[in-house]
């Protein structure tokens, strides 16, 4: 489905991501790990043309993205949540939802059906502006605006970010059950262990290179790897 080949990118001249290579099969869950600065954000970004891209190229459903509009890229199916700033915290949350595309009237209420459907704890705070929710359910808005234009594949980055211990596996099984509904994730978590546990499949990212990818459980399973970036 999705299909870099040896990306190299970043901003301006600093080139961060070295020449990595990725892929995501349609329906897969995939997680990409590493430290901090390791370059994960600019990565996703790449995606998404976020960044300047000074080689490499990314392929989505066999075509070739690299000079692909945002606008066309949505229209194709692919949505980005990034790690920050993912809301408008003064607009309620049912705006927040209705801003996250322009559809049909009745495509939305069929989307927002599926989203509140997704997120019950929405339902009751679709009038409250989206900045005075709880770090889980402002993730939860930013998924559902990402779903309202019926992507194949989101990208999300660092989806449990600042968010309190008990709101981190309940986030992170929303991925699971967005990924259900058959849409495929390509994710970025600090969480690694609960992220890889979760994923088909994993890259682990550092100084802007791939170190390691394999099977979610083989990349768990490996001494190497927990020592180096799952904390032992
Ligand atoms: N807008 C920018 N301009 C210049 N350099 C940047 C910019 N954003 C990030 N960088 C640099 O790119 C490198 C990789 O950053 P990136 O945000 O991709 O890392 P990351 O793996 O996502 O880290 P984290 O885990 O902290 O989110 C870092 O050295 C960072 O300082
Ligand atoms: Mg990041």
């Amino acid at each position: 489905m999705l299909e870099i080949n040896d990306i190299r990118a970043g901003y301006g001249e600093i080139e961060i991501i070295h020449g990595l290579s990725l892929y995501v099969n349609e329906g897969e869950i995939v997680s990409i790990v590493g430290p901090n600065g390791s370059g994960k954000s600019t990565l996703l970004k790449s995606i998404f043309a976020l960044v300047d891209i000074m080689g490499g190229e990314i392929n989505y459903q066999g075509e070739l993205l690299n000079n692909v509009s945002t606008e066309k890229m949505i229209k194709k199916g692919l949505s980005f949540v990034p790690q920050t700033e993912n809301i408008f915290p003064s607009l309620t949350v049912h705006e927040n939802l209705e801003l996250g595309g322009y559809v049909s009237k009745k495509k939305l209420k069929e989307r927002l059906d599926l989203i509140y459907d997704l997120f019950p704890p929405l339902i009751e705070k679709r009038k409250k502006r989206a900045g005075t929710l709880s770090g889980g359910q402002r993730q939860m808005v930013a998924f559902g605006r990402a779903l309202i234009m019926e992507p194949k594949l989101i990208l999300l980055d660092e989806p449990t970010a600042g968010l309190a211990p008990m709101y981190i596996s309940l986030i992170l099984n929303k991925v699971k059950d967005i990924n259900d509904i058959g849409v495929t994730i390509l994710m970025v978590e600090q969480n690694a262990k609960k992220a890889l546990a979760m994923s088909d499949r994993g890259y682990v990212l550092a100084a802007g290179e791939k170190k390691y990818e394999d099977s979610g459980r083989a990349l768990l399973e490996n001494e190497e790897v927990a020592q180096l970036f799952l904390g032992g």
